[in-house]
């Protein structure tokens, strides 16, 4: 692990994976979101020097060496309950997790059964947007979001930063074979003022250029 020390004594709040939204005791709403991001950035900020405290949904990956701490979640609510314990020491916030936009209204504590009346109708209500909140802190930390998308990725991502009021942007194209769930992943980030792209590469070796430019504009920041 080679060590520039960019972050050295930079405490950074990294969400990662899936959220999981119970329906019932055996289902649930989630998305293919592997938390591989997610973890690939953490091990670069720790490479960095920073001390990573690393928020993960449900995923399969081990934590990477060298980061401070490591909290398991399930569901959006508790996500976000996890990253508001932590964000007041926390100098960047990155926003890798593919957070669930909605739960359901009622989780069903009994199986919900098959019935002669046909498919159950599932209400869904919208889960808080951990970004969008931790972006509204005052003070806050330097944040960085990701965005999926589709289609039409560079616009969606333009629209999120101004709206989020976000330092950085990372957006991904997703499919089935890039992006989520996916070993490779390839991005357009953005920041007020400027953009770069950064062309399909492994997580690991992506997250390693993605994390030197989020630390020289964190740290130019700081100096204005
Ligand atoms: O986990 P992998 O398999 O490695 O895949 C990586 C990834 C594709 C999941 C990752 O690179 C990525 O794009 N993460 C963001 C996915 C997402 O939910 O994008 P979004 O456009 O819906 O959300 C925009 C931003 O708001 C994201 O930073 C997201 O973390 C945040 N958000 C969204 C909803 C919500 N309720 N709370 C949030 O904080």
């Amino acid at each position: 692990m080679s060590h520039e020390n960019a972050l050295v004594g930079v405490k950074v709040v990294i969400d990662a994976g899936p959220t999981y939204e119970d329906i019932d005791p055996v289902r649930f709403l989630g998305n293919r979101s592997s938390g591989k991001m997610g973890f690939a950035i953490a091990e670069a900020c720790v490479a960095e020097g920073a001390d990573v405290i690393l928020i993960a949904g449900p995923v399969a990956l081990a934590t990477p060496g060298g980061v401070a701490c490591r909290v398991d979640v399930r569901s959006a609510l508790q996500m976000r309950d996890a990253v508001m314990k932590v964000i007041d020491n926390a100098d960047i916030f990155i926003a890798t997790a593919a957070v669930a936009d909605w739960r359901v209204a009622e989780y069903s504590s009994r199986k919900i059964k098959k019935n002669a009346s046909g498919a159950p109708v599932l209400e869904l209500v919208e889960n808080p947007d951990i970004l969008a909140e931790v972006a509204a802190r005052d003070p806050r930390p330097f944040v960085v979001g990701f965005a999926a998308e589709t289609d039409h990725v560079a616009e969606h991502a333009r629209e999120k930063l101004e709206r989020k009021k976000l330092d950085m942007l990372a957006a991904n194209h997703v499919d089935e074979n890039i992006g989520i769930g996916a070993d490779d992943n390839a991005l357009e980030l953005i920041w007020p003022g400027g953009s770069e792209t950064l062309p399909r590469a492994s997580k690991s070796q992506l997250a390693k250029t993605l994390v030197a430019r989020i630390a020289a504009r964190y740290h130019a920041r700081k100096a204005t």
